[in-house]
Order: C-alpha cells, then structure tokens, then sequence
C-alpha cells in the first residue's frame, strides 16, 4: 500500500535533484550511470553491453550534441552486480501494509538521494560524500569506522532526532551506504533519506481531514474536539507518527534505489 507514495518520493527527487553533488568535479574519470550523467564526467556506466559507438549517437550537454565515440563506456561487473545486490536489503521486508494518507504527507519536509557511480580505489570520495551532505545520520557521518574497513562500505543506518522539542518538530533519517572494491576500483552505492514533520501541523492536517464532511458550525466543533483529543493524547499520537515515519525513511532509502537502478542489481 506504500508503494504509491515512494514513487511519489522518487519523483520529488527527480525535480530537486541534488545539484551540488557531481562527483565528475573531483575526479572526472569516474563512471556515471546515463541517467545522472553529469558536466565534467567522461565515462558511463553501463548495465549492460556498451553502445557501438562508431553509431552516430550523440550525448546531449546544454544543448550541444557529443559524440559516443568521446565517452568511456564501463560495463558493470557481475562481481559488483551480485556483490551489491546480496547486501541492500530486499525490498519486500519494506513493502508495508500502512502508509500516510495524502493530507499527512503532504505535511512532510522530504530530502532524498540516490548515487551509483564507480571510481578509482584511490580517489577519496567518503569526505566527498561527507561534505557534501549527501549522508544525513550523524551515526554513519561520525563513526565511518563501525560500517566501513579497508575502503569497503556496508552500512544501512537510520536514526531518528528531535529538531526542536518545543516545536514540536522531529525528523527521521535513513542513509545506505556501500562501497564494494573490485582490481582497483570502488562501486560506490547513495541512498538517503530525511523526513521531518511538525506535530501541530500534522495534528492540524489530520484533524482538518477528519472534520471535512460536516457543515461549518459542526465542523469548528468537531476540528476542536479533535485537536484537544491530539493534544490530551499527545505522547501516543507522537509515538505513532514517529513510528511511521521511521518506517518510511528506511523503506524509502531501500525501495527507491533498488527501483531506479535495478538494472544495475542482479
Ligand atoms: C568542469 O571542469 C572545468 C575545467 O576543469 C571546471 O572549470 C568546472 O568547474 C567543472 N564543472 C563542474 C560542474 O565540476
Ligand atoms: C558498429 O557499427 C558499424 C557501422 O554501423 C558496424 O560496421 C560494426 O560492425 C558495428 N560493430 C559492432 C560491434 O556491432
Ligand atoms: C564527516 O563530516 C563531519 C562534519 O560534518 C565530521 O565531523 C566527520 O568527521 C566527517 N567524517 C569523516 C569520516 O570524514
Ligand atoms: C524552536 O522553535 C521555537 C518556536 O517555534 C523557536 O522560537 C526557536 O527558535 C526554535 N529553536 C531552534 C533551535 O530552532
Ligand atoms: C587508479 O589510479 C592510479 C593512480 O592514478 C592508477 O595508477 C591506476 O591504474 C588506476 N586504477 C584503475 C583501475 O584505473
């Protein structure tokens, strides 16, 4: 029943796509996946056969047409496929039975990313990724250490943190994050995920929702009775929206990449 919403999710990303986060501007040899090819990066990442580049195929930047012939073209590795493939969790563990009608999330403030790029062992694209905020727990930020050794990565980490108590506002975030190292060169794997909502608004949303059908005397009533119930039961109502939205972050983090680079799994 989720699943409308994630897809929903992976749209919102596609119109905000995280500008800042090119990886080609530090170390343009690395492989891109067509679909996030980028200014600066020089060769594409393929899921499956490479294009015959002596085809007049052109790659479009800013409007100007580059031949195929220009780019590297990288075939993912079967180790890299299987390898990635076995550590992301499956989807199905996050297909949930529950999901947020859409008056609720609409009420939600949603970051995401997805990457897949391969680079060089040697470039150092964990600080990269740091700076760039792309990793949103502080867990997998600060203590790198506990998921990642001798350049490989296999983290799935999600915390939850109160933004401002008196507020009212929390947030909810998921990170994956793998790093797979084959004859010199890392795969690296990006999904993250931040929710943040307000109580009172989320409480104000629900409410409103709830009232709609009565006529505008019932209605002011009913939007009361019900805030008051919100706030009498405050802790459970909390406990309750933090609940899902926990559930969401990770599932998103999960479901989305495995949607949009399926091709690159096995
Ligand atoms: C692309 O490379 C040029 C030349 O190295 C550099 O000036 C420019 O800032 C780069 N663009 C990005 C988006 O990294
Ligand atoms: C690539 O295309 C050229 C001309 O279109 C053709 O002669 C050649 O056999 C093709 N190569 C492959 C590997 O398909
Ligand atoms: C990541 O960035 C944070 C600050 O945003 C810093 O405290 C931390 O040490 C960095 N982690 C690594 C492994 O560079
Ligand atoms: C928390 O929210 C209150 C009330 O909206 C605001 O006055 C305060 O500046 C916020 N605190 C922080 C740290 O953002
Ligand atoms: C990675 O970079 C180093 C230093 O630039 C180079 O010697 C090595 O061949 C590169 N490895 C691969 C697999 O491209």
């Amino acid at each position: 029943m989720i699943l409308p919403l994630l897809i929903v999710s992976v749209l919102l990303l596609n119109e905000s796509e995280c500008q800042e986060f090119n990886p080609c501007s530090i170390d343009d040899s690395i492989c891109m996946p067509l679909e996030d090819f980028q200014e600066n990066c020089t060769c594409i990442l393929l899921s499956d056969k490479p294009f015959n580049s002596s085809d007049e195929i052109f790659l479009y930047f800013s409007g100007y047409p580059i031949p195929l012939k220009y780019f590297k073209q990288v075939e993912l590795d079967p180790f890299f496929r299987d390898k990635l493939d076995v550590r992301i969790p499956r989807k199905d563990f996050y297909s949930v039975d529950e999901y947020f009608p859409e008056h609720i999330f609409k009420s939600f403030e949603i970051e995401e990313n997805l990457a897949l790029f391969l680079a060089n062992s040697s470039s150092d694209i964990f600080s990269f990724l740091n700076e760039t905020q792309l990793l949103r727990t502080a867990q997998l930020r600060q203590f790198a250490d506990k998921w990642c050794s001798e350049g490989e990565c296999n983290a799935f980490v999600y915390e939850s943190t109160v933004r401002n108590r008196s507020a009212g506002v929390y947030s909810h975030a998921a990170d994956l994050l793998q790093i797979v190292q084959f004859n010199g060169l890392s795969l690296f794997a990006v999904s993250s995920v931040e929710v943040r909502f307000n109580v009172a608004k989320v409480a104000y949303s629900h409410c409103r929702y709830k009232c709609s059908p009565f006529y505008y005397s019932e209605n002011d009533l009913c939007i009361r009775l019900c805030e008051q119930r919100v706030a009498f039961d405050h802790i459970s109502v909390i406990g309750e929206i933090k609940r899902k939205v926990d559930f969401f972050a990770r599932s998103s983090a999960i479901y989305n990449f495995r949607e949009k680079y399926a091709n690159y799994l096995s």
